[in-house]
């Protein structure tokens, strides 16, 4: 008995100066939990508009290959491509055919393995998009699922046999009658679509399905691929048993859609089949409805995913203007709702935006530079991983086609028909989708000054910004203060200091509504990051004699007045 207690006495004394140490440990912030992913700087490329090699119109993988060294310049450490798989392109890509193959448009699979070992030998790591919420209807697992009742795939799919009656009404962001149940008569039966009718949702109630799953993205795993974007993955759990949703409640997508039951237990076996056994990194496009659901999807000791992006701040941009406030308060409480557990990624513009500097910018000529180089020192200052869109390095603008001809995007066009259908006012639908519609942000990369910005020398898929004769990359090369040379600037400032990427976040001056003012702290360095939002002069109250500390950006050419900021200038010092 005596001995047991001594045995517990000692078991103590060791964890207890373990636990003791590692107290101390992380007082001293020698304890962060580095990783690549966390920072990594991301570069987004839609394959389908960056560089076409062959003249047929549509950007390509030889395209991106010519253009690594381009990517290197920038100082990214990860391109994330949207789908590159076979496809019939309903939804350039997110509905795939076959998820083992490449799309014909974009090359073959040894296009792809060359781009992947090219861009591995520049030390660029690729993260693939993973669409398995949904697939084509011509993936040959649809094809045999509709085929009949008794087929072996019909339980890849959701289905409900119509002698039961109609559905329980689910809605569709992109149906032309926003229905997510599409009547098959083959089999008599509804099938359902979170998306479009050519994007039928996979059951990930079947083990079967799972496994294909897994085995899939193993496969590209194995290739070497660095990680995975998981895309519209928290729709993918649903109550099969369609329970109607309460009234009035039947759109609310993220709160009734999103997050259900058993997502956590298929994100966990994923990463035990698939992401456990690589050095792959994993985000998921959304994080539900609460600060909870994030933690739940990308807490460390889950074993789920390592990040999710939230789109509480990309929705805040409207046609008639945003409050810098707003942003404000979105961006900092992501962030404390952060501080101690989880990572976050920094995001404001992706494919299914309109352009950054027209959003959360300003794209008028006098100040499209200095907004565009603002937004740049922002996203690239912030805690968490950012994600940057391919061509905001240049400040692209929206396109603003006026001619619903010019689109391209599917929904947008049905909902163009719903508006028809339902008698609304198109003139009204042509001026949100001049400054939202995601085909603004997908018009070809503006490499010079040649036909089609140098994109293609065939027609291109979507027409060419009318703008890419002064908006292009090869005069950006040629100007030290171009917003090309800013981005790689502020790119490098991120990588030569730490505490960009995990010092702790502090909001300043909150009140402010046009200075978005923060520091950024850590080991004892302190920089000081001062952002104004607004076209207008405007004050900022930073507490600190910046005068007598050391500016180490800026994006205007003369020197600052202190706390007295121009329209759209960004700041960062150290304290
Ligand atoms: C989200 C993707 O980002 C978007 O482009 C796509 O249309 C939908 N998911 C459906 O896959």
């Amino acid at each position: 008995m005596k001995l047991l207690s001594y045995f517990i006495v000692f078991l103590l004394t060791v964890f207890g100066f373990i636990s003791c140490k590692s107290k101390t440990d992380s007082q001293t912030t020698e304890q962060i939990d580095r990783k690549w992913w966390k920072e990594a700087v991301v570069y987004q490329i839609y394959p389908r508009s960056f560089k076409d090699s062959d003249g047929d119109g549509i950007g390509d993988l030889k395209g991106i290959l010519s253009k690594l060294d381009y990517i290197k310049s920038l100082g990214v450490d990860a391109v994330w491509l949207n789908p590159i798989y076979s496809s019939p392109n309903d939804d350039n890509g997110y509905d795939v055919s076959d998820y083992r193959n490449i799309m014909k448009d974009f090359g073959t699979m040894s296009d792809f393995d060359a781009l992947l070992k090219a861009m591995h030998e520049r030390k660029i790591k690729l993260v693939m998009d993973i669409v398995v919420n949904h697939s084509s209807d011509e993936h040959e697992w649809f094809k045999q699922s509709r085929s009949s009742r008794d087929n072996p795939y019909r339980n890849y799919y959701h289905w409900w046999n119509a002698e039961k009656g109609k559905p329980p009404y689910r809605y569709s962001l992109f149906d032309v009658n926003h229905d997510a149940w599409k009547y098959d008569s083959l089999t008599n039966a509804y099938y359902l679509h979170y998306f479009s009718q050519k994007q039928p949702d996979l059951n990930w109630e079947n083990p079967k399905l799972r496994q294909e799953i897994y085995d899939m993205m193993k496969f590209w795993a194995e290739k070497g691929v660095d990680g995975f974007r998981l895309d519209a993955f928290q729709f993918a759990a649903k109550d099969t048993t369609f329970p109607a949703f309460p009234k009035g409640f039947e759109k609310n997508f993220v709160q009734y859609y999103a997050m259900g039951p058993n997502l956590h237990t298929y994100l966990k076996e994923m990463h035990t089949e698939v992401f456990s056994k690589y050095d792959v990194m994993s985000v998921a496009e959304g994080a539900g409805n609460t600060f909870q659901d994030a933690h739940d999807l990308v807490d460390a000791d889950r074993n789920e995913l390592n990040m999710a992006y939230a789109f509480e701040a990309i929705d805040i941009a409207k046609p008639e203007g945003y409050s810098v406030l707003h942003l404000k308060n979105v961006f900092s409480k992501w962030d404390s709702a952060f501080a101690e557990k989880g990572w976050l990624s920094v995001v404001l513009a992706n494919h299914d935006q309109a352009r950054l500097v027209s959003r959360f910018g300003n794209d008028q000529p006098e100040f499209r530079d200095l907004s565009s180089k603002m937004l740049t020192t922002f996203l690239m200052s912030m805690r968490g991983t950012p994600y940057y869109y391919y061509g905001d390095e240049l400040g692209m603008t929206n396109a603003g086609f006026e001619k619903i001809e010019d689109y391209k995007d599917m929904p947008t066009l049905n909902e163009y028909q719903n508006q028809i259908n339902i008698g609304g006012d198109l003139k009204k639908y042509m001026e949100l989708i001049k400054f939202s519609c995601r085909d603004n942000g997908r018009t070809g990369m503006q490499w010079d000054t040649t036909a089609n910005a140098g994109f293609t020398t065939g027609t291109p898929w979507l027409k060419t910004n009318k703008n890419y004769v002064s908006i292009n990359v090869s005069a950006q090369e040629k100007d030290a203060n171009s917003c090309l040379n800013y981005f790689r600037k502020m790119v490098k400032l991120r990588k030569d200091n730490e505490v960009l990427v995990y010092g702790q976040f502090t909001s300043i001056d909150k009140n402010n509504p046009a200075v978005f003012a923060y520091t950024r702290e850590m080991k004892g360095k302190k920089l000081l990051v001062l952002l104004n939002f607004t076209n207008k002069p405007a004050a900022v109250n930073t507490g600190v004699d910046v005068n007598k500390a050391t500016l180490l950006i800026g994006n205007y050419t003369s020197a600052p007045a202190a706390e007295n900021l121009r329209p759209y200038e960004a700041l960062i010092y150290e304290l």
